[in-house]
């Protein structure tokens, strides 16, 4: 009788833990593991997680579950974008950018953050921000003080002095010191290791001049191959990745011979270039719609007439270098460089990508599974698969028929919760 009694509670107890799951249902998922579009599609989810993943046309759900029916749409992992700054302002270039202090640029960060996150971009790799801030926005999206996408930061970003990203524009008897301004190996180390030690997920440098910084040549290389080899082996030592800005040929090509993990902008690379990243395996990052808001609307967001002239050398030279690299099978990722455009018309970089070479869903892989295994969160993020974190988007249509809907997601869920509906 006892046994029978213990037997009755055990039950009860077990039947009060199981949880209820979210079911959602729609025409079509994106499976980009295996890249195809897969019909009558539903994910259940507990927790944080998904479950279980189907093609049925099944709908039916237990009491107390809930179901979510999205007819007429296709299912996506949440997207990543993997160049953002998104303590950054697009209207604020230039001159401008003197007048906002970091505390105020992360209050601003917050809205941004949502802003992406409601884009459809449930993951951002941040590269560069000023004290911090892209920390502190990290742990408080992580602890649910703020709503937006799962972020990896990098900190404070590594240059050279006087170059792309150091503060160029005030005259030397105006001193500033930009934090991350660093010359020689030992002193680039040591930034590595404050980084690291005030919690960046991994490092980003700056290898060349740069488009919207004052007196940098966007196509002359900057750190030499000796401080980068000193960066990757130390930053690769403390578990986390390198991120290099790279423009130019040659600062291209020995960011990648240091062995850093992905190059940014690509913008001036050759052939041999395309070659050692295939063979090394190094990811590019080819902002290729930033151009269009730079030459369109950067003059009236207070980018410099020097930054303006950089730019028409650069954008269009990069998009037909993004082509070849697409053609040689080069890895690449989808990194747009928000922040300098308005946060939230991240996805309008996926249209740029096919029209550039890719097909839809390479460029959806680019954006989901290619990211994540960068950032080696293939396990958790990237995929719409059991185990992962239930980050789901959803779009009226097909977008492999056409990736321009990705500007317009309706649904959008991360880690189970619903954040746009
Ligand atoms: N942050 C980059 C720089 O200043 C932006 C480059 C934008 N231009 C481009 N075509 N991707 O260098």
């Amino acid at each position: 009788m006892n046994r029978l009694l213990l037997i009755c509670s055990l039950l009860l107890i077990h039947s009060s833990l199981s949880l209820a799951k979210t079911v959602i249902v729609a025409d079509a998922y994106v499976d980009v593991a295996n890249g195809k579009l897969i019909k009558n599609a539903r994910i259940e989810i507990e927790n944080e997680r998904i479950i279980e993943v189907m093609s049925t046309s099944n709908r039916s759900v237990e009491q107390g579950d809930t179901l979510i029916d999205l007819s007429g749409h296709t299912l996506l992992p949440g997207l990543i974008d993997m160049h953002t700054h998104l303590t950054s302002d697009a209207n604020e270039h230039g001159v401008r950018r003197l007048t906002t202090s970091q505390v105020r640029k992360a209050f601003r960060g917050v809205k941004y953050a949502e802003q992406t996150l409601h884009a459809g971009v449930t993951s951002v790799r941040n590269l560069g921000a000023g004290a911090f801030t892209d920390v502190a926005m990290r742990d408080a999206i992580n602890s649910g003080d703020i709503i937006g996408p799962r972020m990896f930061v990098s900190g404070p970003s590594l240059q050279i002095t006087g170059g792309h990203g150091d503060n160029n524009i005030l005259p030397h008897d105006m001193p500033t010191s930009t934090l991350g301004v660093v010359d020689g190996p030992w002193s680039a180390i040591q930034q590595v290791r404050e980084n690291v030690k005030y919690g960046a997920d991994l490092i980003k440098i700056k290898a060349t001049g740069g488009v919207l910084s004052k007196g940098t040549k966007v196509g002359a290389q900057e750190f030499s191959l000796e401080e980068m080899e000193a960066v990757v082996k130390e930053a690769h030592r403390r578990g986390v990745t390198v991120a290099a800005h790279a423009h130019g040929t040659a600062g291209i090509l020995d960011a990648i011979r240091a062995g850093v993990d992905s190059v940014e902008h690509a913008s001036f690379i050759d052939d041999e270039g395309i070659a050692l990243a295939k063979k090394n395996g190094t990811y590019l990052s080819m902002d290729i719609y930033v151009t269009e808001y730079i030459l369109g609307e950067g003059e009236a967001a207070g980018i410099s007439q020097e930054s303006l002239d950089k730019e028409r050398t650069v954008g269009h030279v990069q998009r037909e270098n993004f082509r070849k690299a697409v053609t040689a099978g080069v890895k690449m990722v989808m990194g747009t460089d928000a922040g300098v455009y308005p946060h939230g018309d991240n996805l309008k970089q996926l249209s740029r990508m096919v029209e550039f070479g890719m097909t839809p869903m390479q460029a959806l892989q680019a954006a989901s599974i290619h990211s994540a295994k960068l950032l080696k969160q293939e396990q958790n993020i990237g995929t719409l698969e059991v185990g992962r974190f239930a980050d789901v988007i959803a779009v009226k249509g097909n977008p492999l028929n056409d990736i321009s809907i990705l500007e317009n997601v309706d649904f959008v869920m991360k880690g189970g919760t619903i954040v746009k509906q």
